[in-house]
């Protein structure tokens, strides 16, 4: 007899192989009335389809899917979208809630959606390599059919910088070779060469295949469009075949059974976690009298405003090399910048580049403020701030006779810092 009410079930069927299907990917498929997916995917999943409704659809005809999805469910037949892996990691979840909510549907609506989770690629992959995921990772696609490349690029830039194991999906295909190599160069800016990468192809399916290289070697491997690439992180290491990400008791502990290191406590923050760290940083302060903040910044690879906030976070610690620093808000700028203005000689550093900063030296009264904007004029020369770019202001004296004024922007980099001598 016809159902009333029909129903979505969005089954992601894990890697491949039967036994990494869960029991509810394996009911649901079985509940089903009409099983859709792409022809690849109804193939993997054949012995479940005997006296079903089977719809295949061809690799670009997903939006259909989902279409034809709601439509056979509005007959009141209960229809299972299958995809491997996880249905919503890079699958047909966000197309056919997207397609739903358009057409009106509401988790209230009659039509019941169930999502029924599966194994993704890159943990099938991860488990056939050893363990390169025991430490943050992230997924990115490779893929610019849908998504801009410079996005794509911005995100492979902030994972290197931000020292992410890094799973691609969709690495390679006939049609599109290169993106794997810019991949390749981008990460190769932050990470070693040596960094280790495994190419698992067809994981749990009968041609899986398994590379393992390094970073530099990436690019050269054969990979397609059945490939998940793991790129590990500074600390991961290939030993015995197996790809290991430590898990970081190497911060605390001697080695894995053995004593901690002097400073760190069991069961507690590292003493460089998150309320351990200004002291930390006072101490490099105090150590190295010649640091400026911006290479003190620098060398604990945060922005300018991180350590100016850590420098206020600890009121307990003195520092002995003397800094004192003070958070103004944006009204009380153009009071500072008038204070600047009237105290004779100005240092002023342009920028936060680690390799390359602009110091030069003016008198207060080259500095102006115009519409919004903050110039600096000599010689045939301006520097030109536009305040509104301003996101936080600091006053900072080091202990030598010396204040500043740092400028930052919404990223807590500097954009610029005033310094004056204070009088005797
Ligand atoms: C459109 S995405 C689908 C991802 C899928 N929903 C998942 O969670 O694994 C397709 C990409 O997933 C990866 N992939 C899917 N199945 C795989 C397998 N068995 N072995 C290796 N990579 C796989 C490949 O990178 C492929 O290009």
């Amino acid at each position: 007899m016809q159902k009333t009410h029909g129903k979505i079930l969005l089954v992601g069927f894990g890697p491949g192989a039967a036994e990494h299907m869960t029991l509810r990917a394996r009911a649901a498929i079985e509940e089903s009335d009409v099983v859709i997916g792409y022809s690849t995917y109804i193939k993997l999943v054949k012995e479940l389809l005997d006296g079903k409704e089977v719809i295949r659809k061809g690799m670009t005809e997903e939006i259909d899917r989902c279409i034809e999805a709601w439509e056979q469910a509005r007959q009141g037949k209960t229809v299972a979208l299958i995809s491997s892996g996880d249905i919503g990691v890079y699958g047909m979840a966000g197309p056919t809630y997207e397609i739903l909510l358009q057409s009106g549907w509401t988790p209230e609506s009659d039509i019941q959606v169930e999502i029924i989770p599966g194994a993704t690629a890159l943990n099938a992959a991860a488990s056939l390599v050893g363990a390169p995921l025991t430490h943050d990772f992230c997924a990115i696609s490779l893929s610019d059919l849908l998504t801009p490349w410079p996005r794509i690029a911005r995100r492979l830039e902030a994972a290197a910088r931000g020292d992410f194991v890094v799973a691609l999906y969709n690495p390679k295909s006939g049609r599109r070779t290169k993106q794997i190599v810019e991949a390749q160069r981008i990460l190769l800016q932050y990470r070693n060469p040596a960094t280790p990468v495994a190419v698992v192809k067809s994981a749990y399916r009968k041609r899986q295949d398994i590379l393992r290289v390094r970073l530099d070697e990436m690019s050269q491997c054969d990979i397609g469009m059945l490939s998940t690439v793991l790129i590990g992180n500074s600390d991961s290491y290939w030993q015995a075949g197996l790809m290991i990400t430590p898990r970081g008791y190497h911060n605390k502990y001697q080695d894995l059974t053995g004593e901690l290191h002097a400073g760190e406590r069991a069961g507690r923050s590292l003493s460089l976690g998150l309320e351990g760290w200004p002291t930390a940083l006072k101490e490099f302060l105090d150590a190295n009298p010649e640091a400026d903040l911006q290479s003190a910044a620098n060398r604990f690879d945060l922005p300018l405003g991180a350590l100016l906030t850590a420098l206020t976070s600890r009121t307990g610690d003195s520092l002995e090399s003397g800094y004192q620093v003070q958070s103004a808000n944006r009204t009380q700028l153009s009071t500072l910048l008038e204070q600047y203005r009237a105290g004779g000689k100005l240092g002023i550093t342009l920028g936060c580049h680690s390799a390359l900063s602009t110091r030069i030296s003016l008198d207060g009264t080259a500095l102006q403020i115009d519409a919004g904007q903050l110039l600096l004029d000599f010689e045939e020369s301006r520097i030109q701030l536009d305040l509104s770019k301003v996101e936080s202001v600091w006053s900072v004296s080091n202990g030598k006779q010396e204040q500043s004024l740092h400028l930052l922007d919404r990223h807590e980099n500097s954009l610029l810092q005033l310094s004056r001598k204070l009088a005797d």
